[in-house]
């Protein structure tokens, strides 16, 4: 882009004549904008169109260029604006003075129309570029710390699943020695069970054994399914169907107070799932629904939607879905929300804020379990106090051939 007339210059002189002479000099080429005096150039420089260069008389009543100049200088939104002094004569002391303030050039009376214009040109051409360089310098340096974030993302994104990984197979070796260990204190007082008395007092201590035992093996179960040791018996599935087929379940878990609301938009919802694994995963999420709306009129929405991923999501919390159809089912409640420096913590195995008996902190990552082993990814959005949805988005099934 070269100088045009919509350029706009400012021709600050006192002298009439003077002003006359440079607007005729310069119309033709720019927009020229005139004024008399040094406190009006001021104004000038900060009002619309903001000018792209200043031709500026030095010697004016009141205050002079000099004075002009330092002040254009000290504000930032004039302090780019090149001027050009114009002077009938100069002692090389004050011009050393003007150039060390930072004006660009001198112009001497009688102008002399030619040479003025292309210092002019060069003068407004220099703007150009170094406006041209500092915008592309900006975009630059935006461009940069995009991608910083999106290393950064990448990098917490690869951190999550590798803590997630270690965490399963410490989790999976637990499990899988406990389960070994539970079997016969199970079965044995099981079996003793039966034969006791059940008036005898070790009876009831057996009852006892073996209620922990089973509350045991049950803790196993989950873990199990956080560790993606529990192998899904997969087949192909509606998932509005199921959740619909799941709706007295959680309808009986859910108490009357809570207004909860079904939206199971059926058709092209079919994925290639373990039902009884993703029902586990979905009575989770409304369980800590449940709770977080607590002593509040609580609100718990269930959405199953197809959902087609283009752009990576930006609230996932494992490794991203790749792109293309998703069947997603979404619980979202109005409860406390989970506050930003948990947000990543919370689908940790045994992570809780909840009081001892109320929760396990194995929710969450039961169904980080679960989703992950169906190829699915997980999103989550929680606002304090306004409430949090958490999405799992599981690839569709292929089309079935007819
Ligand atoms: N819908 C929710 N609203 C607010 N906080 C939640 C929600 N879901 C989960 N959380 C937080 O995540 C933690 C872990 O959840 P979870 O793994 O299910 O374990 P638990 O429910 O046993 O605490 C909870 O203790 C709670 O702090
Ligand atoms: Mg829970």
């Amino acid at each position: 882009m070269t100088p045009t007339e919509t350029t706009t210059i400012l021709v600050a002189d006192d002298e009439p004549t003077n002003l006359a002479i440079l607007g005729h000099l310069l119309s033709p080429h720019y927009r020229v904008r005139a004024v008399r005096s040094g406190e009006q150039a001021l104004q000038a420089a900060v009002t619309a169109p903001i000018p792209d260069l200043i031709l500026l008389d030095i010697m004016m009543p009141g205050m002079n260029g000099m004075a002009v100049l330092r002040n254009l200088k000290a504000s930032p939104a004039t302090s780019d604006i090149p001027v050009i002094f114009i002077t009938a004569m100069i002692s090389p002391e004050s011009e050393e003075e003007g150039l060390r303030l930072g004006a660009v050039d001198y112009l001497t009376k009688p102008i002399t129309p030619a040479t003025a214009l292309a210092r002019i040109r060069t003068h407004l051409e220099l703007k150009q570029a170094r406006d041209r360089l500092a915008s592309q310098n900006n975009w630059l340096e935006q461009e940069v710390r995009r991608r910083m974030d999106d290393i950064r993302e990448l990098e917490r994104q690869l951190y999550r699943s590798q803590k997630m990984e270690a965490l399963g197979t410490l989790a999976s070796g637990i499990a899988h020695d406990l389960n070994n260990m539970l079997q016969p204190i199970v079965g044995l007082s099981e079996m003793a069970l039966k034969e006791a008395d059940a008036q005898d007092r070790n009876s009831k201590r057996l009852r006892h054994v073996y209620d922990a035992a089973c509350r045991a093996r049950d803790l196993v179960l989950r873990i199990k399914l956080f560790s993606r040791d529990a192998e899904p018996v997969k087949q192909r599935i509606g998932l509005a169907a199921l959740c619909n087929e799941a709706e007295p379940l959680i309808r009986s878990l859910v108490p009357a107070s809570i207004d909860l609301d079904l939206k199971l938009h059926q058709g092209a919802d079919h994925i290639v799932a373990d039902a009884s694994q993703i029902i586990t995963a979905l009575l989770n999420l409304a369980s800590n629904a449940i709770d977080a709306v607590q002593g509040i009129k609580g609100r718990i929405r269930v959405t199953v939607e197809r959902v087609d991923i283009g752009e990576p999501l930006d609230h996932t919390l494992s490794d991203p879905p790749a792109p293309g159809p998703h069947a997603c089912l979404a619980v979202s409640d109005n409860g406390c929300g989970i506050p930003a420096e948990l947000i990543e913590k919370v689908f940790d195995p045994f992570f809780t804020t909840k009081p001892p008996g109320a929760g396990t902190g194995l929710g969450l990552s039961m169904v980080h379990g679960i989703v992950s082993q169906h190829g699915g990814a997980i999103g989550i959005t929680s606002a304090m106090g306004a409430g949090t949805t958490i999405s799992l988005y599981l690839p569709l099934a292929p089309q079935k051939e007819e």
